[in-house]
């Protein structure tokens, strides 16, 4: 929305959230302070805020006055009941579209930018009809326009999409949201398609990008016993064009809000039609992720010979990926957690996660609570330094630019022996870390010599 603002002066962007200290963070003077760490963001939205960009709660004005609704409530797989722990959880969704029912004057376009199971906007139709019935005056469109984005690289990507998908039947509809988009996305760039086809375009899309991860995540386990090198082999294949150079580093799994998520969702609606190979196929995209991060807690355990109880091991990030602040689903948590179960006393640092999200994450309820320096305890830590001393491990978990300038023979010595580093990032120079008495494993390469 921030994006819509800066290209479209002349429109009023409005941005509602049930959640009212979000608001107030996105209206935070101290842009350092908002919700969410992007690049670039906090500038959009020191420019736009208060003039044509605002934040606010007051659902009802704000829906009254909007001749375009974007619904961009979360979309998480669902926790109990049917479907659970696949399908995605549409009461946001659902209470959304009321809201709008309620609350809209005249006509509305309403636009699904959640990514969505497949004939959500159905539901969305069927809740807004009903209103129409009580109320003439009150005319709707639904259009979806999932949102491609990737976190890390948001405003980037908004600015200057790949593409951009309208899914609808209402003609007048489409091309008004698509002039508001060509004020800064060429037209070419602006796919017009059904419904269906622009949702389950957005899911087919993460199930590509979380399947070539879990690919190329697989082949790294191969290179490992074989003397393969997996820059090497990515190099090799991305080589070519039918596959491509994106996408193929090799790293401790997938991670962040939507890959999993939108598999699971995939998997569910295969089952629902009855598709179960497709399904098992999909959901084994799933399953390798988790062995990759459990692959790599053991391989980390059996390094100090079966135990880590009373090991100093330093997590170095905690983000999904680098370039954000998003911890959802982060391949850290259960690596963490298990090196955590396994005794170990974690000291972690990230350069944006705060010690309050990993207090949320790795104190929660039904996971061990914060036993500060005794077996099995975690500290944040925002002094490399101060976490490299007497530390027994260095564990790279997110490939912040931070860490490529780590001088390895100096902070070495305040290690103990023996010493580790695992680099599940593969970001690492083995050269870098030669003459140090620094035993080393790197995914989709293994265990190193490093003297
Ligand atoms: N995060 C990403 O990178 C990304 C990328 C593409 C698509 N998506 C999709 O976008 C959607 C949102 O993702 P997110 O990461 O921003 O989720 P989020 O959980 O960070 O934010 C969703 C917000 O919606 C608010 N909300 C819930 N119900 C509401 C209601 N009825 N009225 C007003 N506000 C309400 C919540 O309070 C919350 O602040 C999801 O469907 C996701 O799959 C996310």
């Amino acid at each position: 929305m921030s994006v819509i603002a800066e290209y479209c002066p002349e429109i009023k962007v409005t941005v509602v959230d049930v959640n009212k200290d979000k608001i107030n963070s996105w209206n935070n003077m101290d842009c350092s302070k908002l919700p969410v760490y992007e690049k670039g963001l906090d500038l959009l939205i020191k420019k736009n805020r208060n003039k044509n960009l605002f934040f606010t709660t007051d659902i009802k004005k704000s829906i009254s006055e909007a001749d375009i609704v974007f619904i961009s409530v979360n979309t998480p797989t669902k926790k109990r009941g049917l479907g659970a722990g696949y399908a995605s959880d549409l009461k946001w969704i659902e209470s959304s579209a009321r809201m709008v029912s309620e609350f809209a004057c005249g006509h509305t376009i309403v636009v699904e930018k959640s990514t969505v199971p497949v004939r959500t906007a159905e539901l969305i139709k069927k809740i807004l009809t009903n209103s129409i019935n009580n109320d003439s005056n009150k005319t709707f469109s639904v259009l979806s326009s999932p949102e491609f984005l990737a976190e890390g690289t948001a405003i980037k990507d908004l600015e200057n999409p790949d593409r951009v998908l309208i899914g609808g039947e209402d003609q007048s509809a489409i091309k008004q949201l698509s002039f508001l988009y060509q004020k800064w996305i060429p037209k070419e760039k602006i796919f017009v398609t059904n419904l269906w086809s622009s949702e389950l375009s957005k899911l087919t899309a993460n199930a590509f990008l979380a399947q070539r991860i879990s690919s190329i995540n697989a082949i790294s386990s191969l290179c490992e016993p074989t003397g393969a090198d997996i820059k090497e082999v990515a190099k090799a294949i991305g080589a070519d064009k039918r596959i491509g150079e994106k996408f193929l580093n090799a790293g401790p799994g997938f991670g962040g809000s939507c890959f999993q998520k939108d598999l699971l969702n995939i998997i569910y609606l295969c089952r629902y039609y009855g598709l179960e190979e497709v399904a098992n196929y999909w959901e084994q995209v799933v399953l390798l992720n988790e062995w990759q991060k459990k692959r790599i807690s053991k391989l980390i355990i059996e390094s100090f010979f079966g135990t880590v109880a009373f090991k100093k091991l330093v997590i170095l990030g905690f983000a999904f990926k680098s370039n954000t602040n998003d911890t959802r689903e982060s391949p850290a948590i259960a690596i963490s957690k298990e090196l955590i179960e396994n005794g170990a006393n974690l000291y972690i640092h990230d350069p944006q996660v705060s010690e309050v999200q990993l207090n949320d994450i790795l104190n929660e309820e039904n996971f061990i609570s914060n036993r500060d320096n005794c077996e099995g305890s975690w500290t944040y830590t925002n002094d490399l330094d101060r976490a490299f001393r007497n530390a027994d491990a260095i564990i790279i978990i997110t490939e912040w630019s931070e860490y490529l300038n780590i001088n390895w023979s100096e902070m070495s010595k305040n290690m103990r022996q023996p010493a580790w580093v695992f680099d599940t990032r593969g970001i690492i120079n083995e050269s870098d870390l030669f003459g140090t008495n620094i035993n080393f494993w790197k995914v989709g390469k293994g265990f190193l010599e490093s003297s």
